[in-house]
């Protein structure tokens, strides 16, 4: 939902490029240098959405007929079309988490015991933080249990980062300290960040070398892309601290929405700058829960049929979270 600023315009219009495909792009080159950099990783490549981030990870980490196992809530799960099982032929092992968070004791329950009859436990995914489950965060400690559970059995790690350096932003963990626990990282430079389209894959020179060829068999091979790693950068070098203005923004409308009786909401639950809230218990109508709200300048989407989730970021203003709060308050006593 975020719009390129002056400035990232600029930045874009002036972005020197060239033919990536061919790895001749001067600022994707500039960008993926930054990246791995900032991730502590030794290669990173720009690819257009998450969703690609996560699909060429899972590809270049696994053979079909392996298991992988993933939160039940998981974007990778809900939201990417099945590409695991279409794309990278792997089943999926779904696990509910407290909150989106999984403990080390339940992946170590579901790794499959070596039988011919069973698909091998090959991939653990995490996301961090959780986006279903309201911008959750990994305590760095659970994913360096469950990365030791990994690596005693070779078993591939991969985070689904997109909002990474929200969690990072929220904990002063770094970036790179939790990447330091997986084969790839996927971030997202759009969301938050501000950046209008554009992802990112870190790991090491030989994966990163594979995940290029599969990103071109993914259709995902740009041409001249540095007008769009410019953005990227802009966001990388000026946008990751703004991220704390936009969890005190959903901090400050999670706890005016437990002020509303009846709303479904655990302001503990809003760690970063994602806010679910429940409305089963006073609206009657949370079908035109959306439209309503629209028309009215506050956007939210639907998660289920009563739960909704409203996401911060850099184009939203203190005021602005104050004025959907109004807003909020009174739609959802007139759809009574
Ligand atoms: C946790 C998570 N992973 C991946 C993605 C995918 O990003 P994209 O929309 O760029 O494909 C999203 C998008 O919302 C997300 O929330």
């Amino acid at each position: 939902m975020t719009k390129p600023t002056a400035a990232m315009r600029q930045a874009i219009a002036e972005a020197e490029v060239g033919d990536d495909v061919w790895g001749e792009d001067p600022t994707v080159n500039k960008l993926e240098t930054y990246a791995a950099a900032i991730l502590g990783k030794p290669s990173a490549m720009f690819v257009p959405s998450g969703t690609m981030a996560n699909q060429i990870s899972i590809r270049e980490l696994t053979n079909p007929g392996e298991e992988m196992i993933v939160e039940a809530d998981a974007h990778i799960v809900h939201y990417e079309n099945g590409a695991a099982s279409a794309l990278a032929g792997i089943q999926p092992a779904l696990l509910k988490g407290e909150r989106g968070i999984l403990t080390p004791e339940q992946i170590e329950n579901a790794i499959r015991i070596p039988d011919i009859h069973a698909p091998p436990t090959t991939l653990i995914c995490l996301e961090n933080t959780h986006n279903r489950a309201g911008g959750t965060i990994y305590s760095i400690e659970t994913i360096s249990e469950i990365h030791n559970i990994a690596s005693s059995k070779n078993i591939a790690m991969h985070l689904d980062g997109a909002r990474l350096f929200n969690a990072a932003c929220a904990t002063g963990i770094s970036a790179k300290h939790y990447a330091s626990h997986f084969e790839t990282v996927a971030f997202c430079l759009s969301k938050g960040l501000g950046a209008p389209i554009g992802s990112m894959i870190v790991s090491s020179n030989e994966r990163i070398s594979r995940m290029r060829r599969i990103r071109k068999m993914y259709g995902g091979g740009m041409r001249q892309a540095g007008i769009l790693a410019a953005a990227g950068l802009y966001a990388l070098e000026h946008n990751i601290p703004k991220l704390h203005d936009d969890h005190k923004h959903a901090k400050l409308l999670s706890l005016n929405l437990e002020e509303i009786p009846g709303i479904g909401i655990d302001s503990t639950a809003t760690q970063t700058n994602i806010v679910v809230f429940d409305v089963g218990s006073v609206s009657k109508n949370p079908d035109k829960l959306v439209d309503t709200l629209r028309n009215e300048g506050v956007l939210v989407s639907r998660f289920t049929s009563t739960t909704f989730r409203a996401v911060m970021h850099l184009d939203i203003t203190e005021e602005d979270v104050l004025y959907a709060i109004q807003v909020l308050k009174r739609t959802l006593s007139q759809t009574n």
